[in-house]
């Protein structure tokens, strides 16, 4: 039997043993005055609740909570299992890594969650692990489409919309290589994130392949977070030098076009825990906002940040063939291309699209299913 008792003077409830305020009780009431039946809103501000709120009843009815506030001797209820579900009375942890991520190196490898995209289409179970092994993992490939133009917009039509930039609503990787020029190779790129010097960065990336009769041009992953792990367990300090200092990002390479950002390489929320990695050579600029004093140790913790990336212990390598293709959360994971070598056609399309757009998808799927 669950044990409700009143503390410190009607501010407190105790539920065996985990704490909850009153005021916190009475701003979150689920009643219909409080909040909306239909749209789960809330109907009040702060400002309409007393300014002390204490409990001056308590019980627990089967699995329900009864509780009355003073003074304005209001009643409302809630489950407990509800109360359980948002309980905040913990010790504080030392999570970096948000709620259901999961960081993987190379070992992951032929592991990589695959989703068939007529599946998807059709199968809410099949779109639902496809969308929860992008959450977990931040990367995740699709197979089953046609090789066709455009043939991407099916993909973010599964989970939402297509965020256009000016580099158009989708933008071609083609490379023509010269089957007569044998000194001819693609250039490889060192791993990234794509376009840090927007603010808010494009936060879903997919690419989906057409040709790729090349020899080479594999694509590559490393999860911006496991690097993240391993440079914080390594060199804390030099890990604090990267959440703590913004970096600058740049881009002018088109007519019309004077990109730039100030955001750190590592970003955290202010409980420690990791929101977003910024990481692209190409677009870095100038640091300006390293002061005097740290920027040698900002080098040092960035140039091992960047030699983690290109460790081949922390990265997945495939090649995609016509039909295939993989999303990225471009907060999380970084994405490379190899070289190219040979004869041969390449062809990919890219599009980006919203992460909070996948997780609410993600979400009403897992409520409903
Ligand atoms: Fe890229």
């Amino acid at each position: 039997m669950t044990q409700a008792i009143i503390e410190a003077d009607g501010t407190v409830l105790n539920l065996d043993g985990a704490r909850y305020h009153a005021l916190w009780l009475r701003d979150n009431a689920l009643d219909p005055d409080t909040r909306d039946p239909a749209n789960g809103q809330r109907l009040i501000t702060l400002n309409d609740l007393p300014a002390q709120v204490t409990l001056s009843d308590v019980a627990v009815e089967e699995d329900v909570l009864r509780c009355t506030f003073a003074p304005e001797d209001k009643t409302v209820r809630f489950p407990l299992s509800w109360l359980s579900a948002h309980c905040y009375d913990r010790a504080d942890d030392d999570r970096l890594l948000p709620p259901g991520v999961e960081t993987w190196t190379a070992d992951l490898g032929s592991a990589l969650f695959s989703g068939d995209l007529s599946a998807m289409k059709t199968d809410r179970g099949a779109l639902r692990d496809w969308l929860a092994a992008v959450r977990r993992h931040g990367v995740a490939k699709v197979t089953g489409m046609r090789a066709e133009p455009q043939e991407l917009f099916e993909i973010v039509a599964l989970f939402g919309y297509v965020r256009e930039t000016n580099y158009g609503r989708h933008f071609e990787v083609r490379t023509e290589v010269n089957p007569v020029n044998l000194a001819y190779t693609g250039l490889g790129l060192q791993a990234h994130t794509d376009n840090p010097y927007r603010d808010p960065v494009p936060t879903l990336q997919i690419l989906a392949c057409l040709e790729n009769s090349a020899t080479g041009g594999e694509n590559m992953v490393v999860d911006g977070f496991a690097v993240t792990e391993q440079l914080r367990a390594e060199d804390p300090a030099g890990f604090d030098l990267l959440t703590r200092h913004t970096a600058r990002f740049s881009y002018s390479g088109s007519a019309g076009v004077a990109l730039t950002s100030r955001r750190p390489v590592i970003e955290t929320a202010p409980d420690g825990g990791l929101q977003a990695i910024r990481f692209n050579a190409r677009s870095a600029a100038p640091l300006v906002d390293v002061p005097f004093e740290a920027m040698e140790g900002y080098y040092r913790a960035l140039r091992r940040f960047s030699e983690l990336v290109d460790d081949p212990a922390m990265q997945i390598t495939f090649k995609l063939a016509p039909g295939e293709a993989f999303i990225v959360d471009n907060t999380r994971v970084l994405h490379a291309r190899k070289g190219y070598s040979g004869a041969g056609h390449r062809w990919l399309q890219g599009c980006y699209a919203d992460r909070d757009g996948l997780l609410s998808t993600l979400a009403a799927l897992e409520a409903t299913s």
